[in-house]
């Protein structure tokens, strides 16, 4: 789970003016280990100015293709103007293996949203399924600002000539005008309703995959519950443009933390121990400073690579933007927001 391979660059194409799709070769001897399910990110490594930076980025490429990510450039952002302007083929990156809970079980009929970017690990779920599940079918509500910010606008409209009875794609666009003024703004709780109401999409699916900021998330997540879709057939995977963490943990509260800690780390079947002690922000942190790599991208509570089990002893969080309710019941924490709340506790990174 754990650990990188450094992997060369085969290709990186231009998507739209602001996006890229980057394709990397997988050697044979690491091939299993970079083996994804549709919907999963893979996390990159890179020093700058010798400082290592890490980022996630959703897989666009259907399973049984080799992995390639859909980055779209953040204003300012170090490692997507990186793969903007100086990434090229046959130059190499560390690359974690795939991870990630945005994922089917076993559903046919799906509703997809997704909102810019957030298209990228859909675009993975529809061509996966559309190539190598027959009976899948699909309703991909996607919103943009313009037509020239579609990303996979090309693969879309092969898809959909390809499976035309299987894949109904509704473009909604904030700044440019479409005919059909359903078709017009953004995706909200009111666009969602509309929709609903003139029956352009239906909630007869087996499941809903949204993919975009957390409001639009919430914002569908409510209309669905509105109307009566069951909550457990609902997934969601928040925007995240691996840029800095939006929030550095902080150790403010005496009660939950007034000693050091002593903590155990299982990952990859291995058991190591350190002190956590005051001036430590986080797990990820303390595990760092002690020689220990844990698995982080973020560090913001976003992406999950951190996720990891309590199998003894308590711990709090200072954020939580990616954990679902089952996973927090199921004593599952995010390692980079979590500070010891007891004197012991063991923390599992091979749980799942
Ligand atoms: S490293 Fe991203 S959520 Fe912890």
């Amino acid at each position: 789970m754990n650990g990188f391979d450094t992997l060369t660059i085969k290709n990186v194409e231009e998507l739209t003016h602001s996006s890229r799709r980057v394709e990397f070769t997988i050697p044979d001897k690491i091939i299993s280990k970079f083996k994804f399910q549709p919907g999963q990110y893979i996390t990159l490594r890179k020093q700058f100015d010798n400082r290592e930076e890490r980022r996630s980025y959703s897989i666009c490429s259907s399973s049984n293709e080799p992995i390639a990510i859909g980055v779209k450039r953040v204003e300012g952002g170090l490692f997507s103007n990186y793969i903007f302007n100086e990434l090229k083929p046959g130059m190499s990156l560390d690359v974690m293996s795939p991870n990630g809970r945005f994922i089917q079980k076993d559903e046919k009929k799906f509703l997809m949203v997704a909102a810019g970017s957030g298209i990228t690990p859909i675009m993975s779920i529809i061509s996966s399924n559309l190539k190598y599940n027959p009976l899948s079918s699909f309703t991909l509500i996607y919103g943009n600002k313009t037509t020239d910010n579609i990303m996979f606008q090309k693969e879309l409209e092969n898809l959909k000539d390809t499976f035309l009875e299987k894949l109904n794609v509704i473009h909604i666009l904030s700044k440019e005008f479409q005919d059909v003024d359903v078709l017009n703004g953004r995706i909200d709780e009111n666009k969602i309703k509309l929709l609903l109401s003139r029956k352009v999409i239906d909630l007869d699916v087996d499941g809903a995959f949204i993919c975009g900021p957390n409001s639009m998330i919430n914002n569908i997540r409510n209309v669905l519950l509105q109307e009566g879709f069951e909550k457990g057939k609902i997934h969601s995977e928040k925007f995240y443009h691996g840029s800095q963490p939006i929030s550095k943990p902080k150790i403010k509260s005496e009660s939950v933390f007034k000693f050091k800690a002593n903590i155990e780390i299982i990952l990859d079947g291995l058991r190591k121990k350190f002190i956590f002690e005051n001036e430590n922000s986080n797990i990820v942190d303390a595990a760092q400073s002690n020689g220990i790599d844990v698995p982080f991208s973020c560090k913001g509570g976003m992406c999950c690579t951190c996720r990891c089990k309590i199998t003894k002893g308590e711990v709090t969080m200072n954020a939580n933007y990616s954990l679902e309710d089952w996973e927090i019941n199921s004593g599952f924490v995010l390692a980079c927001q979590a500070v010891p709340k007891s004197k012991e506790v063991i923390l599992d990174f091979d749980a799942s």
